[in-house]
């Protein structure tokens, strides 16, 4: 049975949502599921923005066939050529023979790629601000190269004042029924996982996302339709500005995230010691993990919300503890910068991970190393115990300064 939602009285919410998959992209654990959204808008010609993924393919058609309510479709544009949101360009093609795929020429050199399809007469390239008619409505496009894929475009209807935005503004989490942004409770609910989205997946891409936004800055927004999570309708403002801290690599909050691996239980103690003592002199919501247990895109969602980072581990093999190693190569591969970070080691014999973290921070733009670096051998003992409480003072002043 069809399941749809009306944006407008004749835009509708064609998508559905996967609460089975485990792994996003097969490497992002989506305990809370996610949204695939599709549009579809009816005019005097009838045209779909974007499909969905092969998972919800009987539910997509079930809402397409519902809503066109015996009608053709007569376009399908397509912003974004990743298969979570194109599965189903062959089913469409099959199903509606007059359908015309409307995208640019490196969407269709995705396609070609991705599949065997005889596109010949069925294809409406497009090149930056060219328009598409509807009757009353009109789909202008707008190039997004590298947000986070090279063919990326998003899609203006000038009539209701919609962008089509593509992955941007997207999130992980499936819809509980609420599509729109004002109905649910986005801080509480929505906004670690739009953040984990935004910094996994398009957060390498920083200086494109800030052209996109300086393109988009000229348009009459009332409505943002993501590929994934909410629909936005109202408080534009709150997710322009996330966009434009995260894609400035800013951090949203002058706050502290610990991230620490512990083999037995000494590095934990001594993070357990530093963050009772930053808590004793005031800092509050001091967020802490540990790097083998949690998933490292929560690690690097926490990363682009705090300005500050402690960094805690053994030396393991004459290197960085596997887990933190890990986390710094992605923080490297998404190009996270402008960071606090205070370091902590630990080392039976010969302690060398602060230095070998410090030689991978220094490869990332604009990361600040506080002193002092933090040495234990084995477990904590009262001259490192003194060393531990200095890195605490320096930690709360940095938090603490106004500037
Ligand atoms: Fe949701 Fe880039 O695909």
């Amino acid at each position: 049975m069809h399941c749809t939602r009306n944006i407008t009285d004749s835009v509708t919410w064609v998508g559905g949502c996967d609460r089975r998959l485990a792994l996003f992209e097969n490497l992002f654990p989506i305990p809370r599921g996610v949204a695939y959204n599709s549009y579809l808008i009816l005019d005097e010609k009838t045209a779909l923005i974007d499909t969905v993924d092969s998972s919800i393919s009987r539910q997509f058609f079930e809402n397409i066939f519902a809503t066109l309510n015996g009608r053709p479709l007569d376009y399908l544009v397509v912003n974004h050529m990743e298969p979570d949101h194109c599965a189903n360009i062959e089913d469409l093609m099959l199903r509606f023979p007059n359908l015309k795929i409307v995208g640019n020429p490196k969407t269709f050199t995705f396609i070609q790629q991705f599949y065997d399809l005889n596109l010949e007469g069925r294809t409406v390239t497009v090149k930056e601000n060219d328009a598409l008619s509807l009757g009353k409505h009109t789909l202008r496009f707008y190039f997004a190269p590298m947000v986070h894929w090279p063919e990326v475009m998003v899609a203006y209807e000038e009539s209701e004042r919609i962008l089509f935005s593509a992955d941007a503004f997207g999130s992980f989490g499936a819809l509980n029924g609420n599509l729109f942004n004002d109905e649910v409770n986005f801080d509480r609910d929505w906004l670690a996982d739009a953040r984990r989205y935004y910094g996994n997946i398009v957060g390498k891409y920083g200086p494109q996302v800030q052209a996109a936004l300086k393109k988009l800055s000229g348009l009459d927004i009332d409505t943002i339709c993501p590929l994934h999570g909410t629909v936005w309708r109202s408080d534009l403002g709150y997710l322009l500005e996330k966009y434009d801290l995260w894609s400035r690599y800013e951090p949203e909050e002058r706050a502290v995230t610990v991230i620490y691996g512990s083999m037995y239980g000494d590095t934990e103690n001594a993070v357990d010691i530093l963050t009772a003592g930053l808590a004793e002199a005031g800092i509050k919501n001091i967020a802490v993990y540990d790097c083998s247990s949690t998933h490292v895109s929560t690690l690097i969602g926490e990363i682009f919300r705090c300005s500050h980072l402690v960094l805690a581990a053994p030396t393991y093999n004459n290197g960085i503890y596997p887990a933190m190693l890990n986390l710094l190569h992605d923080m490297k591969a998404l190009q996270l910068q402008n960071r606090t970070v205070a370091l902590l080691e630990n080392g039976s014999w010969a302690p060398s991970c602060a230095k070998q973290m410090r030689a991978l921070l220094e490869e990332m733009e604009q990361m600040r190393i506080l002193e002092p670096v933090v040495t234990i051998r084995s477990s904590l003992k009262g001259d490192t115990l003194e060393s531990l409480y200095a890195l605490k003072d320096a930690l709360y002043a940095s938090l603490t300064e106004t500037n």
